[in-house]
C-alpha cells in the first residue's frame, strides 16, 4: 500500500472517473502510412530509408477530410472519446509544430490537421486524447535500433553513431509541451512505446520522469497510459489486440483502471488489402466483453490518404451504432458483475452499481430458457433492453410441470429461470436488463 502511494506521489494521478463511465472511444492512427496502404509499421516492415519514404510527404493531401463528419461518426457509434495519432513511429506530425518541417503544414494538403479535428470532435461533446510515438524513424537524433527500418544496414548504422538520445529527447518534451499548450484541455496522453534492453530503449532514453513531471504541471487531470517504461506510472493499463480474461488487476488483485486497444481488422493505419475484419456481431461482442471485465474498448479506425474513413469502418460503425442506440444503459457506467458472480454460458454480464440494474448479454440465443446461478430471489423485475418487453422468470419454488411425462422444467438450486421468447430479437446481441432487488 505504503508503495503505490509512493508511487502515485511520484508521478501523480490523472482523473480517470469519466473514464470508466464512459467505456467507449475511438482510436485514429492517420498519417503518412496512409498511402502505401500497407500497414502503419510498412518503414519497418520494408526496411524504407527517409530518402525512399519522402515521396509520400510530397504528394500527401487529403483533400476529402471532413472532420466534423469523422466526429459525427464517432459519435454515432456510441463513441465518447478519441484518441489520436499526433505523431506516429514514422515521425510525421499532424500539427504545425515549431520543432520540426515534418508536418501536414508542409504538404501539399498546407494545413495543419489536428486544430480542426480536436475542435470538431469536441463540439460533438467527446474527450480529446493524444497518441503520441515515443519512437521516431524520421528524426535524424533518433539511434538507430532493432526496430528502425534501416537497422541491417550496417553502414547507415556506422554513418550514424553519433546520434544522440538526449537531443532526440529534447525534441519530444518539446512537442508534448506544445501539444499540452496549445490545444486547451487535453484528456488523455497515450505515449507509445517502451521496449528496454538491448538495442531498445526505455525510461532513460525518453527522460520519462521528467516527462511526467512536465505533463502533470501542465494538465494535472490528464490521464496518461502505461508505455513510457517506469513501473507503477500511469493511469491506465493498456492491453492491445487481445482481452485479459480476468480484466486486469494489480498483485493483491485489486481491479485497475484499463483499456483494451482493438483494430477493426489486422492493421491500425489505412490498409487496403487487408481483410481480417471482424464482423458486426464480433465488434459489439467485443465492447460489451471488455466492460464486462471491466475495461473500456478504444476501437480504431485507419483513415485513407484523401481523409475519408474507410467504408469498412463506415459501415461497422454504423452497425455499432444501432445496437448502442437501443443497448447504450448496458455499457455506460457499467462494470462486472458484483460479488464475483459468473455469467452462464455463452453469456456476459455487465453492472450498473447506481442504478443497480444487471445486464445479461447473450451471445447465443438459447432455448425457452436461461438459468442464471445464485440469482434466485435477486430480482425484482427483468425486460429485453431493444424493446423494453417484459421477461418473465420463475424460481425453484415455482417450477413448471410438463403434462404427460412427469418430468418439470426445472429451475436449478438457487437460481433464477429467464423465460425467453423463442424467436432471437432482431439486434445483433439481445440483452436482458434485470432490476436488482
Ligand atoms: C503498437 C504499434 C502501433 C500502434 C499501437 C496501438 O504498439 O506499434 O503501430 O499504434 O500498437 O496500441
Amino acid at each position: 500500500m505504503a508503495k503505490s502511494n509512493e508511487v502515485q506521489e511520484k508521478y501523480g494521478k490523472g482523473d480517470t472517473k469519466w473514464f470508466v463511465q464512459d467505456r467507449f472511444g475511438m482510436f485514429i492512427h492517420w498519417g503518412l502510412y496512409s498511402q502505401p496502404a500497407r500497414h502503419e509499421w510498412v518503414r519497418n516492415y520494408e526496411h524504407i530509408k527517409n530518402e525512399d519514404y519522402e515521396k509520400y510527404f510530397e504528394i500527401f493531401n487529403p483533400d476529402l477530410y471532413e472532420p466534423k463528419e469523422w466526429a459525427r461518426m464517432a459519435k454515432n457509434a456510441g463513441m465518447k472519446y478519441f484518441v489520436i495519432t499526433t505523431k506516429h513511429h514514422e515521425g510525421f506530425c499532424l500539427w504545425d509544430t515549431k520543432y520540426t518541417d515534418y508536418k501536414a503544414p508542409n504538404t501539399p494538403c498546407g494545413k495543419d490537421l489536428l486544430t480542426p479535428m480536436v475542435k470538431a470532435f469536441r463540439d460533438e461533446g467527446l474527450k480529446v486524447g493524444f497518441y503520441y510515438s515515443l519512437i521516431d524513424w524520421h528524426h535524424s537524433e533518433f539511434p538507430v535500433d532493432s526496430r528502425h527500418p534501416q537497422r541491417d544496414d550496417q553502414e547507415f548504422r556506422k554513418k550514424e553513431k553519433k546520434r544522440d538520445v538526449r537531443k532526440y529527447a529534447e525534441y519530444m518534451h518539446n512537442q508534448v509541451r506544445e501539444l499540452l499548450t496549445d490545444f486547451g484541455h487535453i484528456d488523455i496522453m497515450w505515449f507509445d512505446f517502451s521496449y528496454p534492453g538491448k538495442d531498445g530503449k526505455g525510461h532513460e532514453d525518453w527522460q520519462s520522469e521528467k516527462l511526467i513531471k512536465m505533463i502533470r504541471k501542465l494538465q494535472p487531470h490528464i490521464i496518461l497510459d502505461d508505455r513510457l517504461d517506469l513501473p507503477g506510472s500511469g493511469d491506465i493499463k493498456t492491453p492491445e489486440q487481445y482481452v485479459p480474461t480476468e480484466g486486469v488487476k494489480d498483485e493483491k488483485g485489486k481491479p485497475l483502471v484499463w483499456e483494451g486497444c482493438q483494430t477493426f481488422s489486422g492493421s491500425w493505419g489505412y490498409h487496403r488489402d487487408e481483410n481480417t475484419w471482424k464482423s458486426n456481431a464480433m465488434l459489439i461482442q467485443m465492447l460489451i466483453d471488455h466492460v464486462s471485465k471491466g475495461g473500456n474498448l478504444l476501437l480504431n479506425v485507419g483513415p485513407t490518404a484523401r481523409g475519408e474513413f474507410d467504408y469498412r469502418a463506415i459501415e461497422k460503425l454504423s452497425a455499432m451504432g444501432e445496437w448502442m442506440k437501443r443497448h447504450n444503459r448496458s455499457i455506460y457506467g457499467c462494470t462486472y458483475a458484483p460479488n464475483g458472480l459468473k455469467a452462464p454460458q455463452d453469456c456476459r454480464y455487465t453492472y450498473n452499481p447506481e442504478t443497480k440494474r444487471l445486464y445479461l448479454h447473450l451471445f447465443a440465443w438459447p432455448f425457452k430458457a436461461v438459468h442464471l446461478p445464485e440469482m434466485g430471489g435477486k430480482i425484482k423485475y427483468a425486460q429485453l433492453l431493444n424493446d423494453a418487453s417484459e421477461i418473465r422468470f420463475r424460481d425453484e419454488k415455482s417450477n413448471v410441470h410438463v403434462a404427460s411425462t412427469g418430468l418439470s422444467a426445472k429451475t436449478p438450486s438457487g437460481a433464477l429461470t429467464l423465460e425467453i421468447p423463442t424467436i432471437k430479437p432482431p439486434v445483433e446481441v439481445p440483452v436482458i436488463e434485470m432490476f436488482l432487488k
